[in-house]
């Protein structure tokens, strides 16, 4: 007897419960985390092979003159018209290539404000 009353309890208690805290739709969930920020798309698709999924140069393919770490303060204090143009046309004796007839004007600018996002993201040194 003792226990029905227990399970009775508890039961109703759950169904309180579940009654009150209504389950969330998926359609509330956030959903910021999804949306590539501009230029990101770009660089994993072009970049991060040599550069590193994070720009630090640590990407799978090694060179001689090494890749360049993106993150660093010699990379992020260029203007960006001196980064598109590294960009663009490439390092002569290196492996950095000439981006110009891969890449539009648009995806640059775009793949260049996604470097500086990732030097936000990263620890300052
Ligand atoms: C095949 C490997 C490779 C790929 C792919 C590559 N890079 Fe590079 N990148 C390098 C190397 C190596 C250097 C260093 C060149 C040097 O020593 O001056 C470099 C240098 C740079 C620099 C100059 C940094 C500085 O010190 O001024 C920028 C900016 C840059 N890369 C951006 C990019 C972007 C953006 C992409 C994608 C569109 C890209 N790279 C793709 C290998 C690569």
């Amino acid at each position: 007897m003792k226990t029905r009353i227990v399970l009775m309890t508890l039961c109703l208690g759950a169904g309180l419960w579940v009654g009150c805290h209504p389950v969330p739709q998926v359609a509330d969930a956030p959903q910021v985390a999804e949306v590539p920020k501009p230029g990101q798309l770009t660089f994993e698709k072009h970049c991060a092979s040599c550069h590193g999924p994070t720009g630090k140069g640590d990407g799978y393919r090694m060179f001689n003159p090494p890749v360049a770490d993106l993150t660093s303060a010699k990379v992020y204090t260029q203007l960006a018209p001196q980064l598109i143009r590294t960009v663009h046309e490439g390092r002569a004796n290196t492996a950095m290539g000439t981006w110009e007839n891969v890449l539009s004007d648009q995806d640059i600018e775009d793949v260049i404000a996604y470097l500086r996002s990732l030097r936000k993201d990263s620890d300052p040194r």
